[in-house]
């Protein structure tokens, strides 16, 4: 009797642990309807992004996501007469969700790079940032040959993390990759790493928000930002006509006023 149950016990355990793991769906922690003029019979887009990187994409304090990606893809959503679906997840998982067909696009700060290219399709480029690298205000790190022998932290799974790699073949420092970028933030304010390699336009912000300073990389020479789809994919050239059209109609322009201070 008294092993009946244990294994009557061990089995509910069991259960509880299998149901827990129900309802969450790994790294995306939230998915959510930002067209407030959304009707039921448009066909829904489905896009992915990173919301830890504003002013590209981030959320507000009402925990909405929000920023230069966001607007930018709900106007080619209009104009293309679908409904906008987006799903908040690591930047580095965002090429996998493209690859699976997962999600339809992802509009996430992301650099066309050779190398992305041979996993997903992109848009023509809607902006154009470049690196920097943020220190505390006091440091003694005011140059790229000052980063020898200290930490730099990077987001995993950018441009920066490669840039860092390479720039790690002639010199002598230790990289430190975090999964998101107000993380990175935290390292450098809490000493834990020296420095963050970062976007401009982001790290910009943030030297002003949070009163740090930082220099630009003179090496960087990357490419700009576009939006990515999984490889072909029929919307590219419905969104590059969109991109094109708001490049002339001024709607680019309007959101890069309301979202990025100048370079
Ligand atoms: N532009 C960089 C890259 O493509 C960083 C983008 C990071 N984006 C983000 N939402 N965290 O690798």
């Amino acid at each position: 009797m008294k092993k009946h149950l244990l294994l009557f016990i061990a089995f509910i355990g069991f259960f509880t642990i299998l149901l827990s793991g129900c309802g969450t769906t790994g790294e995306e922690d939230s998915s959510e309807n930002t067209d407030a003029t959304s009707s039921e019979d448009k066909e829904v887009l489905e896009m992915a992004t990173s919301a830890d990187f504003a002013p590209f994409e981030s959320r507000n304090e009402a925990g909405d996501i929000e920023g230069f990606d966001i607007d930018l893809a709900n106007y080619i959503a209009d104009e293309l007469g679908y409904e906008l679906k987006i799903t908040d997840m690591k930047f580095d998982g965002l090429i996998g969700a493209l690859q699976n067909e997962r999600v339809d696009m992802v509009l996430s700060g992301m650099s066309t790079t050779e190398e992305r290219k041979q996993n997903v399709d992109f848009s023509k480029e809607y902006h154009h940032s470049g690196e920097m690298f943020v220190t505390l205000k006091d440091s003694d790190i005011t140059s790229v040959d000052d980063i020898e022998g200290k930490t730099v932290g990077v987001q995993l799974g950018t441009i920066q993390q490669t840039g860092a790699e390479k720039l790690q073949e002639d010199m002598d420092f230790e990289i430190k990759a975090v999964d998101n970028g107000p993380t990175l933030i935290q390292e450098l304010i809490s000493n834990r790493i020296d420095v963050a390699y970062m976007d401009k336009s982001v790290a910009k912000g943030y030297i002003e928000e949070q009163d740090l300073a930082g220099f630009d990389d003179p090496t960087s020479s990357s490419p700009g930002m576009g939006i990515a789809f999984p490889k072909g994919s029929e919307l590219v050239d419905d969104v590059n006509e969109v991109l094109a059209q708001a490049e002339e109609n001024g709607k680019l322009q309007e959101l890069k006023d309301k979202w990025l201070s100048e370079e």
